[in-house]
């Protein structure tokens, strides 16, 4: 099997490169039958979704969900040669029951949640996702979401903000953050990913490339307001609670996350429904990338890769 699946996309005329994150030892732990279902919870650029895919027949199928339509449009790209049957649609994977029940399918062999975002993502303006590159401060991934992080950093209270950057960033500078997102919004409206990295800089007296190797110091917040715009932990609750119905007996569930909220959500999934006997965890400790994937691919560097089986 091809494990380097690249892919070159173009976002507001600059090239990203998209490589799936851990895909060779996904593929290694995971063996799908020729007429198997596979259900992508977060198809994204469809890299995933192309290694397990090559390994169908005509009878197996991929349902792919994102919440990101562009995203469904470049996997449809990425996925047009696959001689498996591919139904993709613009869905928040809380809906992943309803959704593949709709298209006549029962059960699934195989369900991979790929959390996060893709880099593609991170470079287009109209996400305003990137304290590396000033744009407008969105950071909504589905674009029916009503608010925006400019709507909850200029209108929420200053303890409200504190409380949600140190609850979804673990920022234990919060409040200090939080005083000076105050203090410059009485000012002027912040509007833009850089004016909020430049506040969160000097809150925490720390330049924003001091070495190349440490993390931005807007991480945390950045991280905190993206959580919270997107919904993003009580999404990924729905999802857990909706596999096991979803999953052939012997089926798998894969889910790789970017961040210790993320994976404890998932880690306490696999751990209570291994307790009841529904699942049996085939990781007992996360698969993490070896230095050479973050070497290709940066991204990869935060991600947990945790795999259960449907007993
Ligand atoms: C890391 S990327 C997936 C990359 C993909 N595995 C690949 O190889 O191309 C994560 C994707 O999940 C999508 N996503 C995030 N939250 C979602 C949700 N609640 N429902 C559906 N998709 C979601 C994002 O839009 C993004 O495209």
């Amino acid at each position: 099997m091809q494990y380097d699946i690249r892919c070159t996309i173009n976002v507001n005329d600059s090239i990203i490169e998209h490589i799936p994150v851990l895909a060779e030892r996904l593929a290694e732990q995971i063996n799908l039958p020729l007429d198997g279902v596979m259900v992508d919870a977060t198809i994204g650029q469809g890299g995933h979704s192309l290694l397990f895919g090559k390994t169908l027949g005509p009878k197996g199928v991929i349902v792919g969900l994102d919440v990101d339509k562009t995203a469904i449009q470049r996997a449809r790209f990425v996925l047009k040669d696959l001689t498996c049957k591919v139904i993709l649609h613009t869905c928040n994977f809380s809906q992943i029951t309803e959704y593949v029940h709709k298209q006549g399918i029962e059960k699934a062999d195989f369900i991979l949640a790929d959390l996060g975002l893709c880099s593609a993502q991170l470079a287009d303006v109209e996400m305003g996702l990137s304290f590396k590159t000033n744009m407008p401060l969105d950071m909504r991934i589905d674009k029916r979401l009503k608010t925006t992080a400019a709507d909850i950093v200029n209108r929420a209270d200053e303890k409200s903000l504190a409380d949600l950057i140190y609850r979804f960033g673990q920022d234990r500078a919060s409040r200090r953050i939080a005083r000076f997102i105050v203090q410059q919004r009485r000012r002027e409206p912040i509007i833009t990913t850089g004016q909020l990295a430049a506040i969160v800089c000097k809150a925490l007296q720390r330049p924003a490339q001091k070495r190349k190797s440490r993390i931005h110091p807007a991480t945390r917040t950045f991280q905190a307001l993206r959580i919270a715009v997107n919904n993003e932990l009580d999404n990924t609750k729905k999802l857990l609670e909706s596999v096991p119905v979803l999953l052939n007996k012997n089926g798998y569930v894969a889910v790789v996350s970017y961040h210790s909220l993320e994976d404890r959500l998932v880690k306490n999934d696999f751990k209570q429904n291994e307790k009841d006997n529904i699942y049996k965890i085939i990781t007992k400790k996360p698969i993490v990338p070896a230095r050479d994937e973050i070497a290709r691919n940066r991204r990869a560097r935060s991600a947990k890769l945790r795999i259960a089986q449907k007993q």
